[in-house]
């Protein structure tokens, strides 16, 4: 969907489907350089996390695992409830393989932290974090992301997978969610 469809909703674009593609390659380009020689599983936090695979996994011009993993963390509003519970696990073994978490957003920190600690007990050669955004308070929190695409401000945003309850998830650009619409 392009944005222009729900204007409506939101009070700026971000981020265009363009820079999100070129800011992804230069990641990729990263990742490739960091991972010579190594064999790479990249999990994807389902549902958010769709579009970052997608068009990261594309842009790496080598073999990659891609798996999957889906958690609760969120309701279905826009704020964190502070239970994490996994909802579906790895198919891949991990052990002794270098694992890359792909996220669109780190928030809290709450759901990368729990994840990597969980990930890191499985015994992987390495457990690394890449996401698209962070937010301010990602950073008071102890999860290190060796990837951040961009930092933003501390606003609810949808888009190229962020969704408010199930919406705008399918919009090519990222957007700032007007407040008319969830409050
Ligand atoms: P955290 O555990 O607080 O870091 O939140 C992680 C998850 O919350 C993300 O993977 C998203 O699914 C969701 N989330 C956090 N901020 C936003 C936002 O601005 N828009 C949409 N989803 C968000
Ligand atoms: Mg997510």
């Amino acid at each position: 969907m392009d944005s222009s469809h729900v204007e409506k909703d939101l009070t700026d674009i971000l981020f265009t489907e363009k820079q999100i593609q070129d800011r992804l390659a230069e990641m990729a380009g990263e990742v490739e350089r960091d991972y010579a020689g190594k064999d790479l599983v990249i999990v994807g936090v389902l549902r958010g996390a769709v579009m970052v695979m997608a068009d990261l996994a594309r842009s790496l011009n080598r073999h990659v695992e891609m798996d999957w993993m889906a958690v609760s963390s969120y309701g279905s509003g826009t704020k964190s409830s502070g239970v994490v519970r996994i909802l579906k696990d790895l198919d891949a073994d991990i052990a002794g393989r270098h694992v890359l978490i792909v996220d669109e957003i780190i928030d809290t920190g709450l759901t990368l932290s729990w994840l990597t600690k969980n990930l890191a007990s499985r015994n992987p050669a390495s457990v690394e974090i890449l996401t698209l955004l962070r937010k301010p308070e990602a950073l008071t929190m102890a999860v290190q992301a060796k990837y951040v695409g961009w930092d933003i401000p501390n606003e609810f945003v949808v888009g190229y997978g962020l969704d408010y309850r199930e919406r705008y998830r399918n919009m090519r650009d990222i957007g700032t969610l007007a407040p008319h619409v969830y409050s």
